[in-house]
């Protein structure tokens, strides 16, 4: 039976430069989409797929999201006195539970790679989930998000899972590509990676998206990984390396993805989150419609 993935590691030390100024002091996963920040629907889309340990890995000016995920005691005690409870009990619900959240340190921003490194005392060796939490999913029509798709196919396959999802061909030059082995549909095998592989040379248009399964495995290679684009040590690089020695899937998420780095993707989940909203939909609809004329 494979392992049961309980632990996320989820790093947050990046410097967030495509959304400056707002990301000089607010991290970029405290921006919020409408009322929730980025990082809470991160967190509910991780808790959907069963994880219950949450291992952030932080860096300087960040310390709000450690703040975010403990009581606030003057907060709390308005709420109380000014009888507003059920707000109170909806804050106290969405904490971890007591001792299921930690905090680790990346001193540099030296690459995603160096950032899950960073977290492999907290995960010991176990297989763990990783999660982008400046990238947001929605479910399609199997109703579940990302995450809980990829852990549905580890129960299947195990080994190491990779979200994936398509581009237009002429992009892939900018992303983590991966190459189709033997099909299943929803999910395949993955013959081979490539990091921002030069134009026209992709193997597929399908790109490595912000959700993974990684056995313990990839800290041992990621220790002695040497920087590679960017200047930057990158995860897809040591998961090449893994790959020669344990099996990886993709998984063809169905639902929509937004990446919240950059301004567009960040913009669009807004309105898109806003739309499925039943107190906001109606309004918001009408204002849109008055903006764009
Ligand atoms: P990005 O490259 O998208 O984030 O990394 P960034 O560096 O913060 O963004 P820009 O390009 O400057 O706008 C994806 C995720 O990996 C984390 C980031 O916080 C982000 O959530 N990350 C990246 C780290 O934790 N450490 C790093 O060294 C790099």
């Amino acid at each position: 039976m494979n392992k049961p993935i309980r632990k996320a590691v989820l790093p947050v030390a990046g410097l967030g430069t495509r959304l400056l100024p707002a990301t000089k002091t607010i991290p970029k996963e405290m921006l919020p989409i409408v009322d929730r920040p980025i990082v809470q629907h991160v967190i509910d889309e991780a808790r959907e797929a069963g994880v219950e340990e949450f291992i952030f890995v932080t860096g300087r000016n960040k310390s709000v999201i450690e703040d975010y995920f403990d009581t606030s005691y003057e907060l709390e005690d308005i709420l109380r006195r000014s009888g507003k409870s059920r707000e109170r009990e909806a804050l106290m619900a969405e904490l971890p539970k007591a001792g299921f959240a930690s905090f680790t340190r990346q001193h540099a921003p030296l690459g995603l790679g160096h950032a899950v490194w960073c977290a492999r005392k907290l995960v010991g060796a176990e297989p763990f989930a990783l999660l982008l939490p400046d990238m947001v999913t929605t479910a399609g029509a199997r109703k579940s998000r990302c995450l809980a798709q990829c852990v549905e196919v580890y129960a299947e396959h195990g080994g190491n899972i990779i979200a994936v999802e398509e581009v237009p061909y002429e992009q892939t030059y900018q992303y983590g590509v991966v190459a189709v082995g033997a099909d299943f549909g929803h999910a395949f095998e993955i013959k081979d990676m490539i990091e921002k592989p030069a134009k026209g040379t992709a193997p597929s248009n399908m790109i490595i998206s912000g959700r993974y399964i990684l056995q313990p495995e990839i800290f041992d290679v990621l220790e002695s990984l040497k920087k590679g684009a960017g200047d930057e040590i990158q995860i897809t690089d040591g998961m090449i390396k893994l790959a020669a020695s344990q099996a990886f899937h993709g998984v063809r998420f169905d639902g929509q993805t937004y990446n919240c780095g950059s301004k567009l993707g960040f913009l669009t989940a807004n309105i898109a989150f806003a739309l499925d909203r039943s107190d906001l939909a109606v309004e918001l609809r009408a204002a849109i419609r008055k903006l764009v004329g």
